[in-house]
């Protein structure tokens, strides 16, 4: 007999693989050049990063064996949330073990259903479910659209706004002095999910004196960064007040009921920051290698057809259209040699699948030559 289960299962895995929508894992190719990833600056495999693993290993252990409030809140992990706080000009830090887990905890710990809550419409995923758990209403601005946001904020006069310093799917920037200033007017918080902007200050116009990040205390009040992307590891934080922070100590239950971020890792992500801040070459390599792809790409043949989006940061999506016309131009490309990103819906609109192309400093020219040219055989 069918357990009903598996009949669900059944069901919807066809209705996904009939829409071309099913999301398969796949193994890593060896030998492809990857395309795909959010480690922009390379840091994820670089010998300083892996001398600062041993190091965090030996120093504090590879995993934090218990929730922070038990006994699983080390110096690592003060020290890295003091860094942060530094960087960013906010008072107080969290550290959590995902950017998912850090938005998700943070929405449905702060709000209820008292609350309304004003997000940009391409928020991440994260928050939104965060949203949904904590009851509060939500309203969506058009996408990066002060005006639209304007219109929302004088009508409902919400407790606070909701953006990304960098859009995960789209690479472009809020427009966050202009959100800042408009929240400030209406006695709105504007919390920034900084997961894409976080360690690339200087890649496009946002740039900030501090090295690390274009948003700081002053335009967001509370911010969230990863370091699963720039940083090249993984976890996050929750940057804001003494009092919010508190707040989440006391009642965030992703913070609450689950093992510490691993102080080895705490410790390389605090060493990722020194080491980005004391070298801007890796800025540089990043830049050039985004004006070096976007230049090839828009001289190549296939630019009319296939729109490169206005991105001046390391995400550079080629927007497709349908969802199986995506996955098959991967696939070409994989079968080439590279590995893209084949974004579909509902992480995109239907009908703006796209491949999304992410540059690291660590690419050479060569490689992004010959990015641009299987780009041109496969789109053609
Ligand atoms: C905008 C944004 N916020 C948050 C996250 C979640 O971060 P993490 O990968 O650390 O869970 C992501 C992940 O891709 C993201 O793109």
């Amino acid at each position: 007999m069918v357990h009903p289960l598996q009949a669900k299962m059944a069901q919807k895995t066809k209705q996904l693989a009939d829409a071309g929508r099913l999301r398969q894992r796949r193994v890593v190719g060896a030998g492809l050049i990857d395309f795909s990833h959010n480690d922009y600056l390379g840091l994820a495999s670089c010998e300083p990063m892996k001398a600062a693993a041993t190091e965090g290993a030996e120093r504090y252990g590879v995993g934090a064996k218990a929730s922070p409030l038990v006994s699983g809140y080390s110096q690592a992990h003060q020290a890295l949330e003091q860094a942060l706080c530094q960087a960013t000009g906010h008072q107080a830090c969290l550290l959590f073990c995902s950017g998912f887990s850090a938005n998700s905890a943070l929405i449905e710990t702060l709000f209820d259903s008292d609350n309304t809550v004003v997000a940009d419409k391409l928020i991440h995923a994260s928050v939104i479910d965060g949203i949904k758990h904590s009851g509060a209403k939500l309203k969506r601005f058009l996408h990066n659209d002060i005006e639209s946001a304007q219109r929302i904020l004088t009508k409902l006069e919400p407790t606070v706004v909701l953006t990304e310093s960098t859009f995960s799917m789209d690479g472009d920037k809020a427009p966050l002095n202009e959100l800042s200033a408009l929240c400030k007017q209406h006695g709105s918080w504007l919390i920034v999910d900084d997961a894409h902007g976080f360690g690339i200050t200087g890649i496009g116009e946002q740039v900030n004196s501090n090295g690390l990040s274009a948003v700081t205390a002053d335009i967001a009040d509370i911010q969230v960064v990863t370091f699963g992307k720039a940083l090249g590891c993984q976890g996050a934080a929750v940057l804001g007040s003494q009092q919010v922070i508190d707040y989440l100590v006391a009642n965030a239950r992703h913070y609450i009921y689950s093992t510490a971020l691993s102080p080895a890792n705490a410790h390389v992500a605090l060493a990722a920051i020194n080491y980005i801040q004391a070298t801007p070459t890796l800025i540089d390599k990043l830049n050039n290698n985004i004006a070096l792809f976007r230049s090839l790409y828009q001289q190549s043949d296939v630019s009319s057809q296939y729109l490169l989006a206005d991105s001046a940061t390391p995400i550079q999506p080629i927007i497709i259209g349908a969802d199986s016309e995506v996955v098959a131009l991967a696939n070409k490309l994989s079968k080439l040699g590279f590995v893209v990103g084949a974004i579909r819906s509902p992480t995109v609109p239907k009908g703006a699948a796209r491949l999304r192309i992410t540059l690291s400093a660590t690419h050479t020219s060569e490689q992004i030559t010959n990015l641009v040219d299987a780009l041109s055989l496969s789109l053609s």
